[in-house]
């Protein structure tokens, strides 16, 4: 089989190239990833000797571009994770967010349909479904819970999901779509909330915790998602819709302070910093469905995944040293400057 992986030299991309590779050694993996900011070859280094591998650096709002690949490789399946990711960043500035994540979904369609109704799978986000409150814990995300979304991010995610529904609707496209809760693992960008405070905590630097801290996420390994991805490609029942977390609710605050304690640092080095703009309370995903239908649970816990994550940046600090010292430092000192 020969899949086509947007977005590959990012975070949940990248790892998935990677398990993709090594799960299905007869396959083949082309990725095609813009560069931005938070796409890092080096992400990708241990398997660009691999035959059955191809990096092209591509925007994947450049149709022209696009379609001469989808020609030249003919692919059988395309996984969709190229996207601006981070909710910070898109309340500063939404318009790359919408051409990236909602554009983008829809060239990368387009090309699906002139090529043979290409198999397409869309990674899309619980954030879609807005958020839920703190005190009703028997609330979970479901896949029929509505879309009411809270940040230009979620929005232009939930924008993409709508289309890629409308493209199955309206052409036949056969898609499916994946929404997961708050991934964590190796190569992950620091500026997201784990290896963010991960960095500082090595650097004993300030640990930017916003409002509270109690805002709640529901964490899961990232080689958790990229298996239910491939589970989901698979056997997945076209048109349809699979919510992916592994029932692993904490606070903010009380993530902080185990990296703290797992990094042997104080916890006088929290700084309780002004609340994000529209900052969602609390995301927490019912997995029954893809449980039910394709078997997938979730195979690490939280204990051993965020002691593996934390030794995953203890053993590879150039790759993210090399992050912080570029133009990273200039959005850090941005954003948390006037804090
Ligand atoms: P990331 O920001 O780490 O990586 C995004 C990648 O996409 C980068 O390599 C970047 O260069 C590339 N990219 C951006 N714009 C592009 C463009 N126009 N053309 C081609 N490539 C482009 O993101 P991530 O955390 O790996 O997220 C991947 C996907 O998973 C996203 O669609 C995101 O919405 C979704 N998701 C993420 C999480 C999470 O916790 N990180 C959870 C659920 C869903
Ligand atoms: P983040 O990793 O940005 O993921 P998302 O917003 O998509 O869930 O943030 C996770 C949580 O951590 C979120 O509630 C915001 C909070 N957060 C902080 O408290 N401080 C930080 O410096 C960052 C980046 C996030």
């Amino acid at each position: 089989m020969k899949v086509i992986v947007t977005g590959g030299a990012g975070f949940i991309g990248g790892n998935f190239i990677h398990y993709y590779l090594a799960a299905h050694p007869d396959d083949r993996v082309v990725c095609i990833d813009k560069l931005t900011y938070a796409g890092n070859l080096s992400t990708l280094a241990p398997v660009m000797e691999n035959e059955n591998f191809r990096f092209v650096k591509l925007d994947i709002c450049d149709r022209e571009g696009v379609f001469a690949l989808f020609e030249e490789e003919k692919p059988d399946v395309v996984i969709n994770f190229a996207a601006e990711s981070h909710v910070d960043r898109s309340i500063e500035n939404p318009e790359i967010f919408l051409r990236t994540n909602i554009i983008g979904t829809e060239v990368m369609m387009d090309a699906c349909r002139r090529f043979g109704n290409i198999r397409y799978h869309q990674v899309s986000t619980d954030e879609v479904y807005g958020d839920l409150p703190l005190d009703r814990p028997d609330l979970f995300f479901t896949e029929e819970t509505p879309i009411h979304t809270s940040s230009p991010y979620s929005s232009s995610k939930a924008g993409a999901d709508l289309l890629v529904l409308a493209y199955h609707r309206t052409y036949g496209l056969p898609v499916t779509i994946s929404r997961c809760s708050n991934n964590y693992g190796p190569y992950h960008f620091p500026e997201k909330l784990i290896p963010l405070m991960i960095a500082n905590a090595l650097a004993d630097k300030p640990l930017p915790v916003y409002g509270k801290g109690i805002n709640v996420r529901d964490w899961l390994y990232v080689e958790d998602h990229c298996k239910a991805i491939d589970l989901i490609i698979r056997k997945g029942r076209i048109g349809e819709v699979y919510n992916v977390g592994g029932h692993n609710e904490m606070r903010n605050i009380d993530i902080v302070k185990l990296i703290c304690k797992e990094l042997g640092k104080p916890e006088s080095l929290i700084t309780y910093v002004t609340d994000r703009k529209g900052h969602d309370m609390r995301y927490a995903i019912d997995p029954a469905k893809i449980h039910n239908e394709l078997g997938w649970l979730p195979e690490t816990t939280f204990a051993d995944g965020i002691k593996k994550t934390i030794q995953w940046y203890l053993d590879n600090k150039e790759w993210w040293q090399e992050i912080i010292s570029g133009e990273y430092r200039n959005y850090y000192e941005k954003m948390y400057g006037n804090r």
